[in-house]
């Protein structure tokens, strides 16, 4: 196998990341399961790795009652349990910047007290009413919290001749369709300009994602192919094995094409397909990313059962493990029509894609966890082989691997040896983990170093989420309209028979799952 070393140059220069400056996040849904999972242990990394400034602090905000103590200590639970080796003396010296308020989100006295409570913390650490409000609460709640927040003055609109820097996160999915997300960008943009806005897609955090970018732009080999001439088909994946865990409440009212597609199969497809921008500039590269998304073909809804095929999950085993269908899960409806499951092709009209299908696959409880790219070239147009028996020579496939096992692997074919004509498969392959021999960042750091920062490169902008969201309402509509129900699939499998079939109708087959 060829051995992948990174040389260094005087480029490494540029891995130096910059240090935040001096701020504090506010965090709506403190006690909740994002801030337990991702946040918490992300911004410790942020400071274990002096990218934070010492004057940093995090306010909790959440209906649970919890004193600044409780929230410490179960602050420094949540990092033990996502991080491997923590060292005490800097997760104890990190949660003492950690301070907790509880309330009710509708209450407009809650908001009075958050900001009595910022004044008095801005008096001991000094970060000038610098301040990222972050909302990892359930979406149904934005419109209540941002509003608020600009009652109380909290907000500051466009952080003009101030030396406040108000910032707000907002987690996907934003809005539920097309009319929801203007609603909801309409409440949000009387408080905060866009450029304050943060719309987080932690797909696009993901440092393979990110090199999607390097790897199409800062090689010279690989653009001259990216096209219609030299690509037969695009595949996007994401598997998961992982069912609707506790999140039924959410979920069984959002379903796989809002909480997947509509944004992380969406992003990825923008990243590999869109036009080289023209420089490395946050609305340069979004500018190409609304772009590609406005020229994915609309759904002929009448037809739509050709292009689109959706899934709920039965009981099966995982891994060995017997887990139950999606309808038996705590708090999903005994009879919800919710998809867990959505394949789709897709076709870009523009000069580079024109032709050329994007098929895209995503589910729950499937037979593995896998998120990749595969890129299929098209196959020799003759083969000098024929003779020999060797007509039909495999296309190379250029293999994007997301995660778990971060890596890029080319298949081409070389001779064996052996007989005269005798010919291989073989694959080139680059791993993330045995070349830059460090773990993979979370994307949640990479993204809130990023807000911190007021670099918006990462975040979609809001005309990139109206024409996702233009691109699958009708879908929506038509789903909930019509009395059709979603196929059932095995959980543990890779895919199912009308899935199986969007493809082959087409003379492909789907990839199977990566064995990298
Ligand atoms: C989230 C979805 O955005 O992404 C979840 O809401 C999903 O349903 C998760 O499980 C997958 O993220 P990752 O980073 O584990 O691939």
């Amino acid at each position: 196998m060829p051995e992948i070393r990174p040389s260094v140059t005087s480029q490494d220069i540029l891995c130096a990341e910059v240090a935040a400056p001096p701020n504090a996040i506010v965090v709506f849904g403190a006690s909740g399961d994002l801030t337990r999972r991702k946040l918490l242990a992300s911004i410790f990394q942020l400071s274990a790795q002096d990218l934070l400034d010492e004057r940093f602090y995090l306010l909790g905000c959440g209906r649970k009652k919890l004193s600044d103590d409780s929230f410490r200590k179960a602050a420094q639970q949540a990092i033990r349990e996502s991080i491997d080796h923590v060292s005490a003396r800097d997760l104890n010296s990190f949660v003492q910047r950690l301070y907790y308020i509880d309330g009710d989100y509708e209450d407009i006295g809650f908001y009075q007290r958050i900001k009595a409570k910022l004044a008095q913390l801005d008096k001991k650490h000094k970060v000038y009413d610098s301040l990222v409000f972050y909302l990892a609460v359930p979406p149904l709640l934005y419109p209540a919290i941002v509003e608020r927040l600009g009652l109380a003055g909290l907000a500051c609109p466009k952080n003009l001749g101030t030396k406040r820097q108000i910032k707000l996160v907002v987690e996907k999915p934003f809005g539920r369709d097309l009319k929801s997300a203007a609603e909801l960008n309409e409440h949000i943009t009387h408080c905060f300009d866009e450029s304050q806005i943060y719309r987080i897609d932690h797909y696009l955090g993901k440092e393979t994602v990110q090199n999607i970018l390097m790897f199409r732009f800062a090689n010279a080999i690989f653009e001259p192919v990216w096209n219609r001439n030299y690509i037969d088909s695009v595949q996007i994946i994401i598997a998961e094995t992982v069912g609707v865990e506790h999140r039924a409440s959410y979920y069984d009212q959002a379903g796989a094409l809002r909480d997947m597609f509509q944004n992380h199969m969406l992003q990825m497809l923008a990243s590999v397909a869109m036009e080289p921008p023209a420089s490395f500039e946050a609305d340069r590269i979004r500018d190409e990313r609304v772009k590609l998304l406005r020229s994915i073909r609309p759904l002929k809804i009448e037809q739509v059962g050709d292009s689109v095929v959706r899934g709920q999950y039965g009981p099966g085993s995982i891994n060995g493990e017997q887990v139950v269908g999606y309808q038996a899960e705590p708090g999903v409806e005994p009879e919800s029509k919710t998809e867990t499951f959505v394949a789709a092709r897709l076709f870009i009209d523009n000069w580079r894609w024109r032709g050329v299908p994007f098929y895209l696959r995503t589910g729950k409880r499937l037979a593995k966890k896998d998120t990749e790219i595969a890129i299929f070239f098209k196959k020799v147009p003759h083969s000098m082989f024929i003779s020999a028996g060797l007509d039909d020579i495999p296309a190379n496939v250029l293999v994007l691997q997301i995660q778990p096992e971060e890596g890029i692997s080319l298949s081409f074919q070389a001779k064996r040896p052996g007989s005269k004509i005798c010919m291989s498969t073989l694959n080139m392959d680059f791993k993330y983990r045995n070349v830059f021999l460090v773990e993979m960042p979370e994307a949640y750091q990479r993204l809130l170093l990023d807000c911190m920062l007021g670099d918006q490169t990462l975040f979609t902008r809001y005309d990139g989420v109206e024409i996702s969201w233009k691109l699958l309402t009708p879908l929506l509509e038509t789903w909930q309209q019509d009395d059709s129900t979603p196929y059932l699939y095995r959980a543990g499998s890779e895919s199912f028979a009308e899935a199986d079939k969007l493809i082959e109708s087409d003379g492909r087959k789907w990839r199977e799952f990566s064995k990298m």
